[in-house]
């Protein structure tokens, strides 16, 4: 068959898209969330899960895997190291890790390629695509200083979930909400999602 190279799926008028894994850390709600407001935002979404991400949807949030895997576009098993995104040939926009573990930032940091997260990230950096990982642990060793060093050397920009107070959260929501709004601003997408900062306002 011949090989169709006007494909509009990886052309440049196609929608925006972008990976987004979920991996062990704490903070299960952070990649929901992400989820949800690429959603709004037409965004196309290819989503990986890793099986400690699994555990914690189910034990932080009323979310099951399956209502996860629901609210994106494409999704893969991270088993899966033949799916397009571990390839640099389909074009994407960029990846979030979200929450990022050490164990998935240490992965990415040396190039160990063991399971589709590694590798679809892995791949990202090569091709010098966007990388924001929302690494999560407190506190933090110096081997996890050393990796978020060395993969922000090689172009991956770490994203603590680290929170705002300037605007005063009154619940957990707010302050998820104020994250994947900053996380999203890397992408140039606006989610309206919170109040951004604009000099001390008068009483
Ligand atoms: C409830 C729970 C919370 C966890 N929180 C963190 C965390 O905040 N940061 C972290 O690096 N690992 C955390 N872990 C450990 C990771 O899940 C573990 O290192 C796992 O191997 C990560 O693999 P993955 O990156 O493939 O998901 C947590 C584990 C559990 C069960």
């Amino acid at each position: 068959m011949e090989p169709n190279h006007t494909d509009v799926s990886n052309s440049c008028h196609r929608r925006k898209r972008i990976i987004v894994a979920l991996t062990g850390a704490t903070g299960a709600i952070l990649g929901i969330k992400t989820l949800i407001a690429l959603r709004q935002l037409n965004v196309e979404t290819h989503l990986v899960m890793s099986k400690w991400a699994e555990s914690t949807i189910k034990y932080e949030t009323e979310y099951t895997p399956p209502n996860v895997r629901a609210l994106a576009d494409h999704v893969y098993s991270n088993h899966d190291m033949a799916a397009p995104i571990a390839s640099g040939s389909y074009r994407v926009d960029g990846m979030i890790v979200v929450p990022c573990s050490m164990k998935s930032l240490a992965a990415i940091n040396v190039g160990y390629c063991d399971d589709l997260i590694s590798r679809a990230a892995d791949v990202v950096l090569k091709e010098r695509r966007k990388l924001v990982l929302v690494t999560r642990e407190c506190p933090l060793s110096g081997i996890h200083l050393q990796n978020m060093l060395s993969v922000t050397q090689h172009g991956a920009i770490i994203f603590p979930p680290v929170p705002a107070f300037y605007n005063r959260p009154s619940s957990l929501e707010d302050v998820a909400d104020h994250t994947v709004g900053r996380m999203l601003d890397l992408f140039d997408l606006d989610t309206g999602g919170f109040e951004r900062w604009n000099g001390f306002q008068k009483e």
